[in-house]
């Protein structure tokens, strides 16, 4: 199953980077305000399906794009962002990624995340570990918060949350050595699973920009949770994750701002 979630994401990888040669001509259209999605987004996610369903016909989908298709009652899901981080691609900036994973029965078993830019193929299956190509990845051991650097990314569709982020951000950046708002959530966590960032955090994220890279970064020994540090992330919709050490420093400054406690 890996292999063929490794096949269709290099060729959605092919379509990505064959189109980002000829930006000029990349049809761009708004989801709603500052959320983007191009003809790229679409024919990626359409072979993307097309090679998973042809290989798994009774599995089910939950694609960004389109959304729910195949089998809709069957125990295996993929979950698939076909480009995460539209916006840098259509300016050009070198960070994106295509993100594909496998739940089973809601447990997540594989994952595969590749950076067309760099031709990085980051793989995971559960219990075995996390790669860059062949190379197995472990999350960064820097155990104290003041040393650490971190990703995040910040609310931008609308301008709900922007305060309390800034607050956040503000204390955040005051704890830690540096943050990071590379702009492409699944590429961040893979990074964080490679241990070039020590951690991530980010809310109002959809269930396909944390699917892959959640699987990517326990493989790697590192926690996932939600900004308390309890499991339900996917849910909520925002994710906290780094070493063990880290993860606990982490979740007392952002506990406050999880949805779980904070009234909207
Ligand atoms: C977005 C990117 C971005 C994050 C957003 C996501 P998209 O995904 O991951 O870094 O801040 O929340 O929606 O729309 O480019 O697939
Ligand atoms: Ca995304
Ligand atoms: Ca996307």
């Amino acid at each position: 199953m890996l292999n063929t979630a490794v096949k269709a994401a290099r060729r959605a990888g092919q379509i990505i980077t064959r189109a980002s040669l000829d930006l000029d001509h990349i049809q761009v259209s708004k989801k709603q305000h500052n959320d983007f999605v191009t003809e790229v987004d679409k024919a990626a996610e359409a072979a993307i399906i097309e090679i998973l369903l042809t290989a798994y016909p009774k599995h089910a989908i939950l694609a960004e794009e389109s959304g729910h298709s195949g089998q809709s009652c069957s125990d295996y899901q993929w979950i698939i962002d076909p480009l995460d981080g539209t916006t840098n691609f259509i300016h050009g900036f070198p960070y994106y990624c295509v993100s594909i994973a496998l739940a089973h029965k809601d447990v997540i078993m594989q994952a595969v995340i590749y950076d067309p830019t760099r031709n990085d193929l980051y793989t995971a299956s559960r219990g075995s570990g996390a790669y860059l190509n062949d190379r197995r990845l472990r999350v960064a051991r820097r155990d104290r918060l003041a040393d650490a650097l971190l990703g995040t990314g910040f609310p931008f569709r609308d301008q709900q949350g922007m305060d309390a982020y800034l607050k956040l951000f503000g204390q955040m950046t005051e704890a830690c050595a540096s943050l990071r708002r590379p702009g492409a959530a699944a590429l961040d966590l893979a990074n964080v699973a490679a241990g070039r960032l020590d951690g991530f955090f980010e809310q109002g994220l959809h269930f396909w920009d944390m699917a892959a890279g959640s699987l990517m970064v326990t493989e790697a020994g590192g926690l996932v949770g939600n900004y308390t540090g309890d499991t339900d992330f996917a849910e909520l919709g925002e994710i906290m994750v780094g070493n063990a050490k880290l993860y606990a420093q982490m979740a007392q400054i952002l506990s406050p701002y999880s949805k779980v406690n904070v009234k909207s």
